[in-house]
Order: C-alpha cells, then sequence, then structure tokens
C-alpha cells in the first residue's frame, strides 16, 4: 500500500478529507505521518483522531531550516514515504527536503495559478473582483506556488460571501486532492 505524509499548519480540512478516503479506501494508500509546524493546529486532534502518527515541532526550537527538514527527512524514509501532500502547510520548502524527495512533494492551492500567489489567495482574489475562482494542484519546487501544475478545478462565483466562496472552495479542494493522489498513485 502507497504511504503518505500530510503536512499542515492549519485546521486540517484536507488533511481529513485525504485521511477518510484512505480508510474508506477511495484512496489505495494509508496517511503513514502527519507533520505539523503549530503546536496549536487543529490538524492534530484531526490526525489523532484518524490515528495518524505525527511529528509536531516548532521552528524556533531549532538552529535552521536544514535542521528540521534533516529530521523530516529521515522520518519520510523511515516510514516509507512515497509522496507528501501539502496541506495548507505554511512554510516554503527549503533545500534540504527538496533534494531528497523532488517531484514526491506536491501542494494544493486556493487559486488558479499563476493568478493570486501567496497565503491571502482567496481574499486577493475577490478584491481584485474576479468571477471565477479556483484550486490548483501543483509540484512544490523552490518557488512559492511556482512549481509545475498537476490538476485545476475552476469555481464560477459571482458574490460576495466570503465564507460561503471559502466553503466551496475548500469542498472543491478535498475532491480534487483525493483524485490527484488517486492519480498519481497509479502510475
Ligand atoms: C487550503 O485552502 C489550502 O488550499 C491552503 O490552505 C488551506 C488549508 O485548509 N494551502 P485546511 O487546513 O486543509 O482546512
Amino acid at each position: 500500500m502507497t504511504k503518505l505524509a500530510v503536512f499542515a499548519s492549519g485546521s486540517g480540512s484536507n488533511f481529513e478529507a485525504i485521511a477518510e478516503a484512505c480508510r474508506s479506501g477511495r484512496i489505495k494508500a494509508e496517511v503513514a505521518l502527519m507533520v505539523c509546524d503549530k503546536p496549536s493546529a487543529g490538524v492534530i486532534a484531526r490526525a489523532e483522531r484518524y490515528g495518524v502518527e505525527t511529528f509536531v515541532f516548532s521552528p524556533r526550537d531549532y538552529a535552521s531550516r536544514d535542521q528540521w527538514e534533516s529530521l523530516i527527512a529521515d522520518l519520510l524514509d523511515s516510514h516509507g514515504v512515497e509522496l507528501v501532500c501539502l496541506a495548507g502547510y505554511m512554510r516554503i520548502v527549503g533545500g534540504v527536503l527538496l533534494e531528497r524527495y523532488r517531484d514526491r512533494i506536491i501542494n494544493i492551492h486556493p487559486s488558479l495559478l499563476p493568478s493570486f500567489k501567496g497565503a491571502h489567495a482567496i481574499a486577493d482574489a475577490m478584491a481584485y473582483g474576479v468571477k471565477v475562482y479556483g484550486v490548483t494542484i501543483h509540484r512544490v519546487d523552490e518557488t512559492l506556488d511556482g512549481g509545475r501544475i498537476i490538476s485545476q478545478r475552476a469555481i464560477d462565483y459571482d458574490g460576495d460571501d466570503a465564507d460561503h466562496l471559502t466553503e466551496m472552495i475548500h469542498a472543491v479542494e478535498h475532491e480534487l486532492y483525493i483524485e490527484t493522489i488517486n492519480k498519481l498513485i497509479d502510475k
């Protein structure tokens, strides 16, 4: 069975969608590890509910990103992880992880890239006044939200209810992440 790792910093709804799909057999894989850089993040309780092993760390406890990434890369190796899924992981992935896991790290972003990169994509797109929003899943490289695109889905929305739009985007994210992981692990 393919082993996945999910990296997250926030509430973890994408983590849960992936973990649930693995549990129900919709994804033929297992979440072997959840990595989180925020000890107060909601995703930790979700991982516990799913019985997924976690590595939770505070960046300030380490001298450098290389240091925590070496530890994480060793954990990925020891768990036999084949695909790393970033799901709201609010850090740039550095050279250590990219060197050891290049082409095996993917990210989900709540816009139609290359539009609206960065941490406030939904608010930025709404402020711009777009009428077609969307979700992108891409390979992770040295650039911010800049790696090769794997899949995208558009969402028509012509309103001003940010909460409703965010819900719509999350629902599409959960579905697209499951479909995309399945395609990647089927190859
Ligand atoms: C998602 O919108 C994802 O696209 C972005 O961060 C958010 C994470 O949400 N990168 P959640 O923690 O999975 O609920």
